[in-house]
């Protein structure tokens, strides 16, 4: 995912003898992905790592169902205004919009996770609106705020810690087939490129604070759209040192490194983290297109191969209107799109644009949940039909 980073203590090489101080043996934890092809992490338990009985799933968010749709038309969900339950972040999740690669939802959490939870089925990725607080896992804690992009890779044991008094609006990305940076922003030897959009001093990884035991001894396991529950036989932080490239991390969106062109550029030039189906783009406060008789506004356009999702962070967004903070739009395939009337027109001549918004364009159809039809605003298609 990331570059290798080694945190407390490691033997000298994987696979050896490793005792404390007192004689007791260490545990091994692999954590492997593309089978034992891919990126990993060693991570070094006081205990067996994998003592955990099944008992009852108290916990789990909402999974994501099909509301029929008659119509396939521009869709525009109220995010803010979705029934807040309140809760842990555990539980208080609603799916908005899903398919075979990306599960999107919204979460509005009140309170701390009482219960630790495995995502087996998908890397998460969140954008967090509002709120802070830690991702604690068993690599360290990770502090969040507002504009961040929290990555959690599929399989890691967690749990959320909420800064107290801090309300929190959380937009959710399940990616089920992985998600990560571009390879094409990697040199051979997998630093990233001095043209990329970051660099690694962007990114914020978990600070290692040791062996912990918080009394929590459950454990939730998403697997198959399904949770299961475990009692754990002690705590599962009971880490002396790791080392890997699978880990947590954050990447503020303030850092992404916005490219402007004398024309208007495609969204690709936005793209800060890509999934199986599904690019995640990035659209930051700019200078726009320098040439004397540029358009800046995007053009219309048919993207026949993907659905487009953007999420507004403020509603500053110069070819929409009708939008704010907490939308979430959804223009399918199928279907021409483009700005609303008057903004193409009126665009000519501006230098700048001050939009925050994470852009999803994804390979299939997305399909809308009963969570997102309930803040659905009705008029969004009509609202680009010329006056
Ligand atoms: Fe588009």
């Amino acid at each position: 995912m990331l570059e290798r980073v080694s945190f407390g203590r490691v033997p000298p090489k994987p696979h050896l003898v490793f005792r404390a101080d007192s004689g007791a043996l260490y545990y091994e934890e692999c954590i492997t992905r593309g089978g034992f092809d891919g990126a990993f992490s060693i991570v070094y338990h006081q205990q067996r790592p994998h003592e955990a009985e099944p008992g009852p799933a108290e916990h789990g968010f909402g999974l994501p169902q099909v509301a029929p749709a008659a119509t396939l038309a521009r869709r525009h969900f109220r995010c803010l205004e979705l029934p807040n339950t309140g809760g842990a972040p555990l539980d208080c999740r609603a799916p908005l919009l899903f398919n075979e690669h990306v599960v999107l939802g919204f979460a509005r959490p009140t309170s701390s996770d009482p219960a630790y939870f495995v995502n087996a089925d998908a890397d998460e990725l969140y954008f967090i609106l509002r709120g802070s607080g830690t991702l604690r896992s068993l690599f360290g804690d990770l502090a969040f705020q507002p504009g961040d992009y929290l990555c959690v890779p599929k399989g890691t044991l967690h749990r959320f810690e909420l800064a107290a008094g801090s309300e929190q609006a959380w937009l959710s990305i399940e990616c089920l087939g992985g998600v990560g940076i571009p390879v094409h922003y990697r040199n051979a030897v997998g630093q990233l490129k001095m043209d990329a959009p970051y660099s690694h001093r962007d990114f914020r990884r978990p600070e290692f604070v040791g062996p912990v035991d918080e009394g929590i001894r459950k454990l939730v396991v998403k697997r198959g759209q399904a949770f299961f529950g475990y009692r754990l036989a002690h705590t599962p932080l009971d880490v002396v040192g790791w080392d890997g490239a699978v880990y947590p991390f954050v990447f503020p969106i303030s850092a992404f490194q916005p490219r402007v062109g004398q024309v208007h550029l495609p969204p690709p030039v936005h793209t800060t983290f890509e999934a199986r189906g599904a690019v995640i783009c990035s659209f930051v406060p700019r200078p726009l297109d320098f040439h004397p008789n540029a358009n800046p506004c995007p053009y219309p356009h048919s993207s026949v191969d993907v659905d487009e999702v953007l999420f507004y962070a403020n509603g500053a967004f110069a070819s929409r209107r009708g939008i704010g903070e907490g939308s979430l739009s959804h223009h399918p395939a199928g279907i021409p799109h483009g700005p609303h009337p008057g903004a193409y027109e009126n665009a000519p001549g501006q230098t700048r644009t001050d939009e925050l918004a994470v852009m999803l364009d994804v390979s299939g159809a997305l399909f809308a949940t009963p969570e997102a039809r309930a803040v659905e605003d009705g008029q969004y298609h009509a609202s680009f039909r010329a006056q």
